[in-house]
This record gives structure tokens, sequence and C-alpha cells, in this order.
């Protein structure tokens, strides 16, 4: 059988970082590192992974170290101490199979539950001590052996609260129109960057949609999207992570892009498209590839992130380079409650 894909294995470079493929693996939360400090067992997960032939592996959300991020003790931090002890493992097995892996920083934001710090309760020395953490977790991130670090500005946590109008109601400099709302989330990217040696990527990642409104949209024309894009990139943003459920949807009618289209035809940064990529039935000969394929030939995003289909299956790049569709099992939601 030949191989349906070609260009996606192929060795490629994002921001100036090296990669084996153009294929990255989607940031999956899981609860499998007790007191927030990473096992010998993620380590091995995710090497898993580098070895089926991803090239950029992006952490599950690592929580900043303030109190208001989570109260999940079985979700990792990004902090210095056994956390990051447990994270110099993790990157070490990465790199011990050639793969590269950014760190993903999170902040719940109200889905915290109670006491939950939001765009309506933050006041004055909020904003510094938010700041404060996130730059600690990119200096922890830093000396654990990352080699990018994405922030985790989607999906109606802390950050992307900040971009939906339904969500700030502020009426100060971090609340107002689209570039308004983007005031705190590029605060914190500024933040993050002074952290990273140069050449390390900053990567953000964004959706229009929310976990608990998949219609929810922060951008509801391509000029406010302009306006949130552009404010990140003025402040530091390498690499834009255009968070869709599934990537061969448009954003706007009357264009076909998607979202990474749109955020790569908007700023120029490289952009990593995610949404569903093999999980449809029959994907490697099925018309959702042939787009996939046509929108990399019009350079519309730069990475594809595989979500669920590699918690199915950890090489499921290699078995799908090699056409070897008889060896790829089909993801079923248990397979989001095992670690291998
Ligand atoms: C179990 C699970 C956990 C997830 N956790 C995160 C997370 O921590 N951070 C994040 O940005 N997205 C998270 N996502 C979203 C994925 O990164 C990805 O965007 C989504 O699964 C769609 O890609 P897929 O269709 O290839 O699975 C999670 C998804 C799943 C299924």
């Amino acid at each position: 059988m030949t191989a349906p894909l070609d260009v996606l294995p192929a060795p490629t470079t994002l921001a100036g970082l090296s990669l084996r493929s153009r294929f990255a693996m989607a940031p999956m939360t899981r609860k499998y590192s007790p007191g927030g400090v990473p096992t010998a067992e993620v380590a091995a997960y995710y090497r898993r992974r580098a070895e089926g032939g991803i090239g950029l592996i992006i952490t599950e959300g690592a929580l900043v170290g303030h109190p208001s991020a989570s109260h999940e003790t079985d979700v990792p931090r990004m902090t210095p101490g056994a956390a990051e002890a447990g994270w110099r493992l993790v990157t070490g097995e990465v790199h011990r199979a050639d793969g590269r892996i950014a760190a993903q920083l999170w902040h719940l934001g109200s889905e915290r539950g109670a006491g939950a710090w939001t765009p309506s309760t933050m006041r004055g020395t909020d904003f510094p001590e938010i700041l404060d953490a996130y730059g600690e977790s990119a200096r922890t991130a830093v000396r654990a052996g990352f080699d990018a670090v994405e922030i985790h500005a989607a999906h109606g946590y802390l950050l992307d609260e900040f971009l939906w109008p339904r969500t700030n109601r502020r009426t100060d400099r971090y609340g107002g129109d689209a570039r308004a709302r983007a005031t705190f989330p590029a605060e914190v990217i500024r933040t993050v960057k002074a952290e990273l040696p140069p050449g390390m990527p900053l990567i953000v990642r964004f959706s229009q949609f929310k976990e608990r409104d998949y219609a929810a949209r922060i951008a509801e024309t391509p000029a406010e999207l302009e306006a949130i894009l552009e404010t990140f990139a003025e402040a530091g943003a390498d690499v834009l992570h255009a968070s869709q459920r599934r990537f061969w949807e448009p954003v706007f009618a009357g264009h076909h892009e998607n979202l990474a289209g749109w955020a790569k035809r908007i700023t120029g940064l490289p952009a990593i498209t995610v949404g569903s990529v093999g999980l449809t039935r029959g994907f490697l000969t099925s018309p959702e590839l042939d787009d996939l394929l046509k929108r990399r030939a019009n350079d519309e995003y730069d990475l594809v992130a595989l979500g669920r289909i590699l918690l199915a299956n950890p090489d499921w790049v290699r078995l799908a380079a090699a056409g070897r569709t008889d060896q790829i099992r089909d993801y079923r939601k248990a397979d989001e409650d095992v670690l291998w």
C-alpha cells in the first residue's frame, strides 16, 4: 500500500526549532502527577509519542504556581522544586527519543470553581501577582529543559475569559474592544517571553469556542481577530496554535480559511492547526485528509497537532506514514483514562 501522507512526516523548523516532522502532540490534561509532580510513567508516556514520530510534543496543561490556578492535586504544576525535577525527567526522555517538547502553562480562571479568579473578580495587585506566577513558571520550564513554551489562552480558561466579551465586562484598560480585551493576555505573553532565552519559541494557543459553549466566539469578524492576534504578535508570540474542534471548518462566512489559516494570513507567524485529525473513519483515504494536504500546499499552517488519536495510537504518525491502516486502533473515550 502506498503512503497517503507525504509532506507532513518530513523534517521542518518551527520558529527556528528543528523538528523531525510536521506533527505536534496536542496538549491533553492528565491526572497522573500526584502532588503536581510528573512521574517516570508520565515521562515514558511522552517518550512513546516522540518515538512514534511526533516532531513537537506539547504537554498537558501545567499549572502556574498561584493558588487560584486550580485546586486539582494530580494535575502537574510548572513550579520550582519537585515538579521541576519531574519535568526534567520528561524532557530528558523526549530528547533521548530525538523529540522536542513545549510546556503548556495553564490557569483555569472561573473553571477552578470555588475561589476562582476571573476577569470580573481581579483587582489592582492581582494582575502583577498572576504575571509573576507565569514568569516563575516560564523560568521553571527553561530550567527543566523544555524546547519551547505554550501559553494556554483558549477554551474558556482565565486568559480566554479576558478575550471573550461575555466574560470580560471590565471598563478599565483590560476590557472593551477586541484589542483592549487582549491586553492582559498580551501582558502574560510579554512576561513569559522575557524569561525565555533568545531563540526559544513562544507559542500562544487560542480558540473561538469554549469548553462550555462550542458556538462562542472571541472575534465576530476578521478585523476583530486581527486586533487580537496582532496584539499577541506585538507582545512576543512566535507561533500561533489555533484550536478548533474540526480543522476543516471555515471560521468566517465567505472564506475557506480555518483558524490557523487566518492566524498565518493576519500575522505572518507560523501556525499550528488541530481538530479531529485521524478521527474520521478511514481518515487516510478520506476527503478530510485531502483537505488537510491542500491547506498545507496553500501554506495555511505549519504543524498539525494530533490529540485523541495519539491516546489510542502513540505511534500513529509512523503507522499512517507507512500506510499501515490495519494496525491503527480507533480512538475510544476510555483511552483518556489510561496512561500508556
Ligand atoms: C482528554 C483531553 C484533555 C485535553 N486537555 C487540554 C489541555 O490541557 N490544554 C489544551 O489546550 N487543550 C486540551 N485538550 C484539547 C486538545 O488539545 C485538542 O485540541 C482536542 O482534543 C482536539 O484535537 P483532537 O480532535 O485531535 O483530539 C484536551 C482534549 C482532550 C481529549
